[in-house]
């Protein structure tokens, strides 16, 4: 990728950049909607990333651009960056970590010359808007001679996300694209948050499919599940809906309106499944983290309402496999990818059967990803 990002600035900008980074995307192994109710969620950051070079530039102009677009998005620098619309809306993702800078005591950066190049599928539920965060902002810290503690970085880029992008999401994403760790786990207690690892048993496989749908209101039906959490605890008298334990929440139910309280159920029943994966994984244990899976995304189909039938009928299908551990949607939902964890026996044929069976009922294929467990962000030699 390192070479592709060299070319490809050499082909827009007629020279080499000065800095490079790269931050992987992530997977939601399990914590699903958890990240912004103050409960935890482990994630996996993979090996695939998005990778940025910068390059200076004295004439007071920030250029853009992406291999995956033609053209170059021009804008004079300055604090107060616009947020763009229509073909180069993209470019908000790295402007936001700018119009974020100062809120941390950082200095923006002056002109520049910007590229990205990405092997991690854009849509699939992956986190790419995390990565190219994160790469954005350690590129830019290293063009202007800056650094700020690993923390910072991913506080930032999540800043960046709900204030300048519009997405109320948690700290999931960033925080496992900047903690993440080869053939570990990202741990996070989202109310510090505090960020730890866990080793993956060396035997785990992850597969993703994708299945290249996306509901047309998704970040709209990300807000409002939000909205719901908020409101649920509000009804129930606490902060966030990690104050409350599944027992203290059944004897609440009167409490609340039958679908807000499948909402917090879903929520509740989740942290605490989050925190049995830890402890399976720690005796080793896969095909109970498997069951815990599979268990998550039961309560992202009935309870939370976020998954669609593309989603289930991969769940159903991978589960059926005596290879497959669990299987459940990874990330917001609505749309996107199903993560199956399995053993070392389950392979292209496994993966071509269940691709098949998904044409024959939906008309078209899902993008398989055989991605493993990679390095967290990191500033490129
Ligand atoms: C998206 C958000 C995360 C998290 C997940 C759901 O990926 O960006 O913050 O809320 O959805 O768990």
């Amino acid at each position: 990728m390192k070479d592709l990002l060299l070319e490809e600035f050499r082909a827009r900008f007629g020279r080499t950049p000065s800095v490079i980074a790269r931050a992987p995307g992530r997977i939601e192994f399990i914590g699903n909607h958890t990240d912004y109710n103050g409960g935890t969620v482990l994630g996996a950051s993979i090996d695939r990333d998005v990778w940025v070079g910068v390059a200076p530039r004295d004439d007071g102009q920030w250029r853009l651009a992406t291999a995956a677009k033609d053209g170059v998005v021009t804008l004079p620098a300055g604090s107060g960056p616009a947020r763009q619309s229509g073909e180069g809306s993209w470019v908000n993702y790295p402007l936001g970590v700018i119009a974020a800078f100062p809120e941390f005591g950082l200095r923006p950066p002056a002109g520049f010359d910007f590229l990205a190049v990405s092997d991690l599928p854009v849509g699939a539920g992956l986190s790419s808007s995390a990565a190219l965060e994160l790469a954005s902002a350690l590129a830019f810290l290293a063009s202007s001679g800056q650094a700020a503690p690993r923390e910072t970085v991913v506080r930032l880029c999540r800043h960046a996300e709900n204030n300048f992008v519009g997405v109320p999401c948690g700290i999931l994403d960033q925080g496992v694209s900047g903690f993440g760790q080869r053939n570990h786990l990202v741990f996070i207690d989202c109310r510090g948050p505090v960020f730890a690892t866990v080793p993956l048993p060396a035997e785990a496989r992850f597969w993703i499919f994708n299945t290249q749908t996306k509901h047309a209101l998704v970040d709209g039906l990300y807000a409002v599940r939000h909205r719901e959490c908020m409101e649920a605890a509000a009804r129930l008298g606490v902060p966030v809906l990690a104050d409350v334990t599944p027992t203290a929440l059944g004897a609440a139910e009167a409490k609340l309106p039958p679908m807000v309280f499948r909402r917090s159920k879903h929520v509740v029943e989740e942290i605490a499944r989050v925190d049995a994966t830890v402890a399976a994984l720690c005796t080793g244990d896969l095909a109970a983290v498997g069951r815990l899976l599979t268990a998550s995304h039961r309560s992202s189909q009935h309870l939370f309402e976020n998954s669609t039938p593309e989603l289930d009928f991969l769940v159903d299908r991978l589960t059926a496999a005596p290879q497959v551990h669990g299987a459940r949607l990874t990330g917001g939902g609505f749309g996107g990818a199903v993560m199956a964890l399995t053993t070392a026996e389950f392979g292209d044929a496994q993966a071509a059967a269940v691709v098949a069976a998904y044409a024959g009922r939906f008309g078209h294929r899902p993008e398989v990803l055989h991605a493993q467990t990679g390095d967290g962000a990191a500033m490129a030699d």
